[in-house]
């Protein structure tokens, strides 16, 4: 991929690796990118201001409160002007601090008030890589949506040997070529639903299903990460939200429905949310009290917000995917699910007791279209939704 003419605001954090960021810089230009560098205080004790502005042939910016630095370039411009931020090497101060979100020096306030992509290459020595402190902020920045670019294994400038190596330069670079690849869902839109619904009965008690949203979520993040804008409607959940990713929380399956309609037209939706089929026909205002005869409860049908949109007589997406929970017969029952609500695909799984399908990590899918079924492998869900969105890219090309 031709790196021409793309602009890299390249942050130097204070280690021994920083020498390496003078031959990055230099490749960088010699591939026609505008390099634009902010080195923190410590990373001026090992490279100079001076051989970082001679080999990017610009400033470089060091002080969140200089006068010239803010007058001519603000931290706010530093990142707007950027296609990618890279940080290397990233220490594991400035990594603490970026999971933080501190904005105390230039970087780190650079950092905070970016929606760029970022790029981080680690290095440290190899305990303070390994410590839980790190490692926590490393899962942090990664969940972010952060990319993370080794650290590579072998002997440390401090004399140990391990991981902590800021990676090669013909690496970083690879990997902002990759990130810098255009994406292949970019101007596309998409719904995803996730998660329970919660269908009140009184004002304390509420008729809910296992649904964890790990997989609806795992598809939006999935989606937004191939440049898709995606609204994710969710029900009550414990999982963060994804990043880039617009969350409408909802609980009763009747919003649900409701804020559906209202992301649409979108390009592709995919129904992954457990929503209940039936409501309580009457919500008690006053809780329920016990004593007399236990109460009986009457149900209402729920709308069914797959076959609802699918069916849609205006704004039908391009592609609707739903998912079929099923317990026996998987694909003949997930088959003729498919043609009475009128989707494209249907994900099958199986969630019979036992399976640990509801609440768990991994899924077992067969995937439903028109022409049969494609049985997956048993994936985390996680690799679910890589290969559904890949799936995806493919259908829409
Ligand atoms: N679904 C929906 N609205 C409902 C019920 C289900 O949008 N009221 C969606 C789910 O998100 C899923 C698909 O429909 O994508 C199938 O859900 P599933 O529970 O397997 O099917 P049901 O329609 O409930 O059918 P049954 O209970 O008979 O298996």
């Amino acid at each position: 991929m031709s790196l021409q003419g793309r602009r890299i605001l390249l942050i130097v954090g204070g280690g021994i690796a920083a020498y390496k960021c003078l031959e990055l810089i230099r490749r960088l230009r010699d591939r026609g990118c505008a390099v634009r560098t902010v080195a923190t205080k410590a990373a001026t004790e090992f490279v100079t201001p001076l051989s970082l502005a001679s080999l990017s042939e610009d400033k470089v910016y060091t002080e969140l409160f200089s006068l010239t630095d803010e007058s001519e370039m603000g931290h706010i411009r530093l990142s707007r002007e950027a296609d990618l931020i890279v940080v290397a090497p990233a220490t594991a101060d400035l990594m603490a601090r970026m999971a933080a979100g501190m904005a105390n020096d230039l970087a780190s306030t650079v950092l905070l008030a970016t929606d760029k992509p970022v790029l981080i290459a680690p290095s440290m020595n190899v305990q303070m890589w390994q410590h839980a402190a790190t490692q926590a902020n490393r899962a942090t920045l990664a969940a972010r949506g952060i990319t993370i670019v080794g650290p590579a294994a072998g002997d440390l400038a401090c004399g140990e040997v391990g991981s902590g190596r800021l990676v090669e330069v013909p690496e970083l670079i690879q990997a902002i070529e990759t990130a810098l690849s255009p994406r292949p869902l970019a101007g596309r839109t998409a719904l995803v639903t996730s998660g329970p619904t919660w269908e009140p009965i009184d004002p304390v008690r509420l008729i809910a299903n296992r649904s964890s949203g790990k997989q609806g979520h795992a598809i939006a993040a999935a989606l937004a990460r191939a440049g898709a804008a995606v609204t994710l409607v969710s029900g009550p959940t414990a999982e963060p939200d994804p990043v880039g990713v617009t969350v409408q929380r909802i609980e009763t399956a009747a919003e649900m429905l409701a804020a559906c309609q209202q992301a649409l037209p979108v390009d592709i939706a995919v129904f992954a949310a457990a929503v209940a089929d039936w409501r309580a026909d009457t919500v008690s205002t006053q809780k329920l009290k016990k004593g007399g005869e236990p109460p009986t409860l009457t149900f209402a049908p729920n709308p069914d917000i797959l076959a609802t949109i699918a069916q849609h007589p205006t704004s039908r997406p391009r592609l609707v995917i739903g998912f079929a929970a099923e317990t026996e017969a998987v694909v003949e029952q997930a088959t003729a699910k498919r043609l009475r609500k009128g989707c494209d695909w249907i994900l099958a799984n199986d969630v019979g007791l036992g399976t640990g399908t509801f609440g768990g990590d991994a899924n077992t899918i067969h995937l439903i279209d028109a022409d049969g079924a494609e049985a997956w492998p048993r994936l985390a869900k996680v690799e679910v939704a890589t290969r559904l969105v890949d799936r995806i890219i493919a259908a829409l090309a």
